[in-house]
């Protein structure tokens, strides 16, 4: 079951471009994405009404798509415009159409009931389209439920196992995090974590204009249905980091990673890895971008093959340690959100 009224990331902007479809799976459901003529976009069900054929076979005319098995054309409200060989439209024949908005270069679609819609509730992602920050936008296909991906976000000991030569480091392993659990709206957990004097990860001293020991921090904000934002860096130890210091050669990141499920056991993964240095630098853009992809697929790997073992008994319980508090409390607030909606019978 999944979390209905929220804004769920559907696409980066760049995969809907203005003369093309895009066609995905969202909470099970299929959505066509496609821009209007004045480049807004829109969502409607990926089903014609009248025999199921996917419109993203269909061809776009104007701000409209037509379904290309019998030729039904479709508004961006998901109205029937036209069906050919016949004068009179029933007021049935439409398909859904989902509330849309795009900030910060993705685009969100809302999939509960469009009346709670209020775009004012999605949460800020500045640094994918701010001239002080520098991103490539990454995507990733998961066969594996997109809990199991929150988990591993908010698991930071399984950094020195999965990573020990991209993201990990020896103290990664022991070091406590900080845990703070807010429940306005649909709820927040502020995960923080320093490592004073500690080591760089070989993704910092690869884009590090100086050498030595660091004070490095990891601050993650979470919030369901599965939307991460951190704050990440490292600054030469003793420069006052902690206490919010930022020296001009301190490292910052910010890092987003946003998963949506595509179905119970395949999710959408979404993620950038932002920083405001070098900006012009295209090759440590890449560079970046690469690393945090080596990284990806070391989870990657991981958590399809947990997957798989899940799948053989699913409903035999985990074990929990001291470690998982972070990613229980995110499961916690996922929960409380999903049993509010079967109360007032909106799931
Ligand atoms: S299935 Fe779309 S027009 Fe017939
Ligand atoms: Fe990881």
């Amino acid at each position: 079951m999944f979390i209905r009224n929220c804004w769920y990331v559907a696409a980066w902007d760049t995969e809907v471009p203005q003369d093309a479809m895009l066609a995905r799976t969202l909470l099970n459901e299929p959505v066509l994405l496609y821009r209007d003529t004045q480049g807004r976009a829109v969502a409607l069900e990926n089903r014609c009404c009248h025999r199921a054929a996917p419109l993203h076979l269909g061809r776009k005319e104007g701000d409209c798509v037509r379904c290309m098995y019998h030729g039904l054309k479709f508004d961006p409200t998901g109205a029937c415009v036209e069906i050919p060989g016949q004068d009179k439209i029933p007021p049935k024949t439409c398909v859904k159409s989902y509330p849309v908005a795009e900030r910060n270069r993705l685009i969100w679609v809302w999939m509960g009931d469009p009346a709670k819609a209020n775009p004012d509730d999605i949460v800020d992602y500045h640094w994918h389209d701010s001239p002080q920050w520098r991103m490539k936008p990454g995507y990733i296909h998961y066969k594996a439920n997109y809990k199991l991906i929150v988990d591993n976000l908010l698991d930071f000991t399984h950094l020195a196992w999965v990573h020990p030569t991209t993201l990990g480091t020896d103290s990664a392993a022991g070091l406590k995090p900080e845990i703070e659990r807010n429940t306005d709206g649909n709820g927040t957990l502020t995960i923080s974590r320093w490592y004073i004097n500690d080591e760089m990860p070989n993704l910092h001293k690869k884009v590090a204009s100086f050498e030595g020991k660091v004070d490095r921090w990891q601050i993650y904000k979470w919030s369901p249905p599965a939307l991460l934002r951190m704050d990440a860096g490292s600054a030469p130890t003793g420069t006052g980091a902690p206490e919010g210091t930022r020296v001009p050669q301190a490292l910052q990141f910010r890092h987003t990673s946003i998963q949506t499920p595509e179905t119970e056991s395949t999710s959408h993964y979404w993620f950038c890895q932002a920083r405001n240095f070098e900006l012009e630098n295209e090759q440590m853009t890449q560079a970046i971008f690469d690393s945090v992809v080596e990284a990806f697929e070391e989870d990657r790997t991981m958590i399809e093959a947990q997957q798989k073992i899940i799948d053989l008994v699913p409903d035999r319980p985990m074990l929990p340690i001291a470690a998982d508090s972070g990613l229980n409390q995110a499961r916690w607030l996922i929960d409380r959100l999903i049993k509010a909606e079967s109360a007032q019978g909106d799931a």
